[in-house]
């Protein structure tokens, strides 16, 4: 079989056989399939799409590129959560601790940034002294004591995304349904968790643009994962506009503290607790109101709070920090972006200040890049404020000076301003089950 004649194949417009896929997909993990020829793939791809079949084979394909994690220890407790990836969302960061504290248990594996969108592994790196590898027992064990473990994708869990993820991140693939569903799935069913909850973003900052499209995704990641014999909720929810305030790593890990101590109830804190009451549900087999309240309860009692301590410090990270968000490390350079119109923010888009956040250095533009932890945007207004001409609209973070001026042009491109107040958008659109 020659790779050749597979992009060809798919190139115009053909279905792959199981065998082409497994093909593929082995190849492109050994290292004998080069990276051009996979990214020629997963173009063809992007742009010819794939039938249920042959997504459902991509899966599991993937899912099996590598070892697989046993949680059958902890019987019908074991859960997960997965975002589609978004502009601010540090989600997991409050989620997982918060469903942890209520009894389920989370061996959590997360990626790094992809394109304009942040990762949980580069976020949780910029804590001081955190380790996003472990060795499998202790990853284990900490997940029976304290209920959680995040660490980078592991070793050798499926080795086929994280090559393929740090390609497609590089060459313009990403937003493709076969490709994030195969991504996504194949991770969670490697994984091994009994109940997993699906953070799909919809909008300008999302991979999604349409509700529409992120519904078709959104349904084709539960398909796959209750074909597997897993409970499956998928959150639809809005990232026409950043999640939060707070964009960048360590920046965004100061913000999911806030919320955890209860001093932030905001549309971030709104998503987790849609998020976490669906995935407790599932877990503690309760309905959907009762495990709201549970979830409102473990963040205002300060329980999760606690037990995002417990985990970051078994992990490893210097808990101080946690206590004192002030001790993390601030860019050298923080300029504030002042409005140059008055009237409403009618519409943010989300994409385009993800991207100027990169330029700032929160993020890679190579897939080799180093991140600048620090570095990142702080929101003053956001869609449905009032501004002065003049009012400061967003802090940059930055060890960049160089980068300003454009990244002010970028910033500013991506408001639009008018002069009535905006209806307000829908935060969550649906949740699938
Ligand atoms: N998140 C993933 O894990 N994979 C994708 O392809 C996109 C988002």
């Amino acid at each position: 079989m020659r790779m050749y004649d597979i992009i060809e194949k798919k190139r115009n417009g053909h279905v792959l056989s199981e065998e082409e896929i497994r093909f593929f997909v082995q190849g492109y993990t050994d290292g004998s399939i080069p990276d051009y020829q996979a990214s020629a793939l997963c173009m063809a791809i992007y742009f010819q799409g794939m039938s249920d079949e042959e997504i459902s084979i991509l899966t599991d394909a993937m899912a099996h590129s590598g070892d697989t994690v046993d949680l059958s220890r902890f019987g019908d407790l074991s859960a997960d959560k997965h975002s589609t990836g978004g502009v601010g969302d540090k989600t997991s960061l409050i989620v997982i601790p918060t469903v942890a504290c209520l009894g389920a248990k989370l061996a959590k594996m997360s990626g790094r940034g992809l394109g304009h969108t942040g990762g949980t592994v580069d976020k949780l790196e910029s804590i001081p002294g955190y380790q996003t590898s472990m060795d499998g027992e202790a990853f284990m064990k900490q997940v029976e004591d304290v209920g959680l473990a995040i660490i980078g994708q592991s070793g050798n869990l499926t080795p086929a995304d994280k090559k393929l993820y740090a390609l497609r991140d590089v060459t313009a693939t990403v937003d493709s349904i076969p490709l994030i569903t195969s991504s996504i799935m194949s991770k969670k069913l490697a994984a091994g968790a009994h109940n997993i909850v699906l953070d799909v973003k919809v909008g300008s900052g999302a991979f999604m643009k349409t509700p529409r499209q992120a519904r078709e995704l959104a349904q084709k990641m539960v398909d796959i994962g209750k074909m597997c014999g897993r409970n499956m909720a998928a959150v639809l929810s809005n990232m026409n506009v950043p999640l939060g305030t707070h964009i960048g790593n360590a920046l965004e890990v100061k913000e999911a503290i806030a919320v955890l101590k209860g001093e932030v109830h905001n549309d971030l804190r709104n998503v987790c607790e849609v998020l976490a009451s669906n995935l407790i549900s599932m877990v503690l087999q309760i309905p959907l109101d009762k495990a709201l309240e549970e979830v409102k309860e473990a963040i205002d009692s300060g329980k999760a709070f606690e037990t995002m301590k417990a985990w970051i410090k078994a992990q490893g990270g210097d808990v101080r920090y946690i206590e004192d968000p002030a001790l993390f490390p601030v860019s050298p350079v923080i300029y504030e972006v002042k409005s140059p119109a008055s009237g409403y923010i009618e519409a943010m888009n989300a994409e385009e200040i993800g991207i100027t956040s990169v330029m700032l250095g929160a993020g890679r533009e190579k897939k080799e890049d180093a991140i600048d932890y620090s570095a990142g945007i702080i929101l003053c207004k956001k869609v449905g404020d009032k501004v002065q001409a003049g009012d400061t609209l967003c802090l940059f973070h930055t060890a960049r000076e160089q980068a300003l001026p454009a990244a002010e042009a970028k910033y500013l491109a991506a408001l639009r301003f008018g002069e009535t107040k905006p209806e307000a958008e829908p935060l969550i659109y649906e949740v699938i089950r």
